[in-house]
Protein backbone atom coordinates (compact mmCIF):
# COMPACT_ATOMS: atom_id res chain seq x y z
CA UNK A 1 0.00 0.00 0.00
CA UNK A 2 1.25 3.80 -1.12
CA UNK A 3 2.01 5.79 1.99
CA UNK A 4 2.37 9.39 0.19
CA UNK A 5 2.58 12.17 2.53
CA UNK A 6 -0.06 15.39 1.52
CA UNK A 7 2.54 17.77 1.58
CA UNK A 8 0.73 20.78 3.02
CA UNK A 9 1.01 24.67 2.13
CA UNK A 10 -0.03 27.90 3.84
CA UNK A 11 0.61 29.13 7.35
CA UNK A 12 2.96 26.93 9.79
CA UNK A 13 -0.46 26.20 11.63
CA UNK A 14 -2.35 25.00 8.53
CA UNK A 15 0.75 22.86 7.51
CA UNK A 16 1.17 21.17 10.66
CA UNK A 17 -2.97 20.94 11.22
CA UNK A 18 -2.65 18.84 8.10
CA UNK A 19 0.37 16.95 9.04
CA UNK A 20 -0.89 15.68 12.10
CA UNK A 21 -3.84 13.44 11.23
CA UNK A 22 -1.60 11.78 8.76
CA UNK A 23 1.42 11.21 11.48
CA UNK A 24 -1.10 9.47 13.28
CA UNK A 25 -2.31 7.45 10.66
CA UNK A 26 1.35 6.21 10.01
CA UNK A 27 1.39 5.01 13.75
CA UNK A 28 -1.85 4.06 13.84
CA UNK A 29 -1.96 0.18 13.99
CA UNK A 30 1.76 -0.16 14.34
CA UNK A 31 3.38 -1.06 17.81
CA UNK A 32 6.88 -1.06 16.86
CA UNK A 33 8.75 2.10 18.14
CA UNK A 34 11.80 2.09 15.78
CA UNK A 35 9.58 1.97 12.87
CA UNK A 36 6.75 4.96 14.32
CA UNK A 37 10.32 7.10 15.12
CA UNK A 38 11.25 6.69 11.74
CA UNK A 39 8.30 7.58 10.48
CA UNK A 40 7.52 10.68 12.33
CA UNK A 41 10.78 11.86 11.42
CA UNK A 42 10.34 11.29 8.00
CA UNK A 43 6.81 12.77 7.31
CA UNK A 44 8.07 16.29 9.70
CA UNK A 45 11.22 16.14 7.60
CA UNK A 46 9.13 15.91 4.24
CA UNK A 47 6.52 18.58 5.42
CA UNK A 48 9.08 21.26 6.75
CA UNK A 49 12.50 20.54 4.89
CA UNK A 50 14.47 21.21 8.16
CA UNK A 51 17.89 20.32 7.94
CA UNK A 52 17.96 17.65 10.72
CA UNK A 53 14.71 15.71 12.45
CA UNK A 54 15.57 13.04 14.40
CA UNK A 55 15.01 11.41 18.10
CA UNK A 56 17.64 10.61 21.09
CA UNK A 57 16.48 7.86 23.41
CA UNK A 58 17.36 7.58 26.96
CA UNK A 59 19.64 5.02 27.68
CA UNK A 60 21.28 4.91 31.22
CA UNK A 61 22.70 8.51 32.13
CA UNK A 62 22.56 9.33 28.14
CA UNK A 63 20.90 10.11 25.44
CA UNK A 64 21.50 7.80 22.32
CA UNK A 65 21.02 8.22 18.47
CA UNK A 66 18.01 7.27 17.34
CA UNK A 67 16.23 7.39 13.84
CA UNK A 68 16.87 10.69 12.10
CA UNK A 69 16.89 12.62 8.77
CA UNK A 70 19.31 14.77 7.87
CA UNK A 71 23.03 14.77 8.19
CA UNK A 72 25.04 12.43 10.71
CA UNK A 73 24.83 13.36 13.95
CA UNK A 74 26.49 13.28 17.22
CA UNK A 75 25.41 9.76 18.66
CA UNK A 76 25.69 10.06 22.50
CA UNK A 77 25.00 13.18 24.92
CA UNK A 78 24.90 13.06 28.71
CA UNK A 79 22.39 14.24 30.62
CA UNK A 80 22.31 18.22 31.05
CA UNK A 81 24.58 18.46 28.15
CA UNK A 82 24.05 20.75 24.94
CA UNK A 83 20.05 21.54 24.20
CA UNK A 84 18.94 17.77 24.08
CA UNK A 85 20.50 16.97 27.43
CA UNK A 86 19.27 20.40 29.41
CA UNK A 87 15.61 19.38 27.73
CA UNK A 88 15.80 15.88 29.05
CA UNK A 89 17.36 17.18 32.55
CA UNK A 90 14.88 20.06 32.97
CA UNK A 91 11.77 17.67 31.35
CA UNK A 92 10.54 21.00 28.95
CA UNK A 93 10.61 21.98 25.66
CA UNK A 94 13.58 24.51 24.65
CA UNK A 95 13.58 26.73 21.52
CA UNK A 96 16.94 28.17 20.83
CA UNK A 97 16.53 30.97 18.23
CA UNK A 98 20.46 30.98 17.58
CA UNK A 99 22.32 27.73 19.05
CA UNK A 100 25.62 30.13 18.83
CA UNK A 101 23.80 32.02 22.33
CA UNK A 102 23.32 28.29 23.70
CA UNK A 103 25.91 28.04 26.04
CA UNK A 104 26.92 24.36 25.52
CA UNK A 105 25.17 23.87 22.58
CA UNK A 106 26.65 20.79 21.09
CA UNK A 107 27.26 21.34 16.90
CA UNK A 108 26.77 18.05 15.21
CA UNK A 109 26.32 19.91 11.92
CA UNK A 110 28.13 23.54 11.58
CA UNK A 111 24.82 23.96 9.36
CA UNK A 112 22.81 24.52 12.19
CA UNK A 113 21.54 27.88 13.49
CA UNK A 114 18.44 27.01 15.30
CA UNK A 115 16.80 24.62 17.21
CA UNK A 116 13.87 23.09 19.51
CA UNK A 117 14.11 20.26 21.41
CA UNK A 118 11.12 18.34 22.56
CA UNK A 119 10.96 15.60 25.57
CA UNK A 120 9.14 12.59 24.74
CA UNK A 121 7.55 11.64 28.12
CA UNK A 122 6.43 8.05 29.29
CA UNK A 123 4.92 7.60 33.19
CA UNK A 124 6.06 11.27 33.52
CA UNK A 125 9.50 10.83 33.16
CA UNK A 126 11.76 11.63 29.55
CA UNK A 127 12.30 8.38 27.68
CA UNK A 128 13.23 10.33 25.01
CA UNK A 129 14.02 13.99 23.23
CA UNK A 130 12.55 15.01 19.62
CA UNK A 131 15.30 17.37 18.06
CA UNK A 132 14.82 19.77 15.18
CA UNK A 133 17.05 21.94 13.48
CA UNK A 134 17.25 24.61 11.22
CA UNK A 135 19.92 26.21 8.81
CA UNK A 136 18.30 29.83 9.56
CA UNK A 137 17.71 31.27 13.04
CA UNK A 138 14.83 32.05 14.49
CA UNK A 139 12.82 29.30 12.74
CA UNK A 140 10.99 27.66 16.15
CA UNK A 141 8.35 29.59 17.94
CA UNK A 142 5.31 28.40 20.12
CA UNK A 143 3.37 27.44 17.51
CA UNK A 144 6.04 24.39 16.95
CA UNK A 145 6.35 23.87 20.40
CA UNK A 146 2.66 23.33 20.60
CA UNK A 147 2.25 20.92 17.45
CA UNK A 148 5.23 19.26 18.43
CA UNK A 149 4.66 18.00 21.72
CA UNK A 150 1.42 17.11 19.76
CA UNK A 151 3.51 14.70 17.94
CA UNK A 152 4.82 13.08 20.68
CA UNK A 153 2.17 12.88 22.56
CA UNK A 154 1.03 10.94 19.94
CA UNK A 155 3.99 7.86 20.04
CA UNK A 156 3.33 4.81 22.02
CA UNK A 157 5.89 3.98 23.93
N1 LIG B 1 22.55 20.43 18.95
C1 LIG B 1 22.20 19.36 19.83
C2 LIG B 1 22.95 18.09 19.47
C3 LIG B 1 22.22 17.20 18.55
S1 LIG B 1 22.32 17.67 16.96
O1 LIG B 1 21.79 19.03 16.76
C4 LIG B 1 21.58 16.61 15.94
C5 LIG B 1 22.46 19.73 21.27
O2 LIG B 1 23.06 20.77 21.55
O3 LIG B 1 22.07 18.97 22.13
Amino acid sequence: MAEDLQIATGTKEEQYAALLPQIKGLLEGEADLIANLANVTGALKEQFDWLWVGFYLVKGEELVLGPFQGPVACTRIKKGRGVCGTSWAQSKTLIVPDVEKFPGHIACSSLSRSEIVVPVLKNGEVVAVLDVDSIALNTFDETDQHYLEEVVQLISL
